[in-house]
């Protein structure tokens, strides 16, 4: 059986989650949170996203999703396509007896992922900055909130905002998410 496909994403209250290719704000609790998500697990992202945080995490298998056949990083498996991005993280993540495979980002990759997705770590963020990349709000018949997790800002970790964290479950009516 294939492992469950798992969102990992932070998102501000105007659905704003980047701009020019960056995070818009500073939250040691999520990147703590983060970490603690990632894991030990595989992480498929956007060759965008990578671009933003410049190297492979470690602890992690990164894939990287790019249509750029030339495209190639130093410890950093390579998808040309979805398809493959997922089977390819599937495996990777049986062999290092990982539960679930992670997506990170960015808005794209999260947007076509989406109906596959079983399971999203959604961060609330309470701001509401411009930027050019968006997350959609889950719709409420196919997601169910199942857990959530208030935080006020840590000012002495220069937290920029208060955060709560989510959990959204995909409502199955015994279907496999497609
Ligand atoms: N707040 C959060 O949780 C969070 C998380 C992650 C990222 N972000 C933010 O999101 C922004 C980046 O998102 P983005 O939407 O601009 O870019 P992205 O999703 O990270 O990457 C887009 C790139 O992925 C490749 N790609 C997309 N679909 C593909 C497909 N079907 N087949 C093959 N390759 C495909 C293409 O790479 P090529 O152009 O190389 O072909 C495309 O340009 C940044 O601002 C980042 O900081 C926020």
């Amino acid at each position: 059986m294939s492992l469950p496909l798992v969102f990992i994403v932070a998102v501000a209250k105007n659905g704003v989650i980047g701009g020019d290719n960056q995070l818009l704000w500073r939250l040691s609790g999520d990147l703590k949170r983060f970490k603690a998500l990632t894991m030990g697990k595989p992480m498929i992202m956007g060759r965008k996203t990578f671009d933003s945080i410049g190297k492979p995490l470690p602890g992690r298998e990164t894939i990287v999703v790019t249509r750029d056949r030339l495209w190639a990083r130093e410890g950093v498996h390579v998808a040309r396509d979805l398809d493959g991005a997922v089977a390819m993280a599937d495996k990777l993540g049986q062999a290092m007896g990982a539960s679930e495979v992670t997506v990170v980002g960015g808005a794209e990759i999260y947007r076509q992922l989406l109906p596959r997705a079983a399971r999203v770590e959604w961060t609330e963020v309470d701001l509401a900055p411009a930027g050019d990349a968006r997350f959609e709000p889950l719709d409420p018949r196919e997601w169910r909130e199942s857990a959530r997790e208030a935080h006020f800002r840590n000012p002495e970790a220069k937290d920029e905002a208060d955060y709560a964290f989510v959990t959204y479950q995909r409502i199955t009516n015994g279907l496999a998410p497609r």
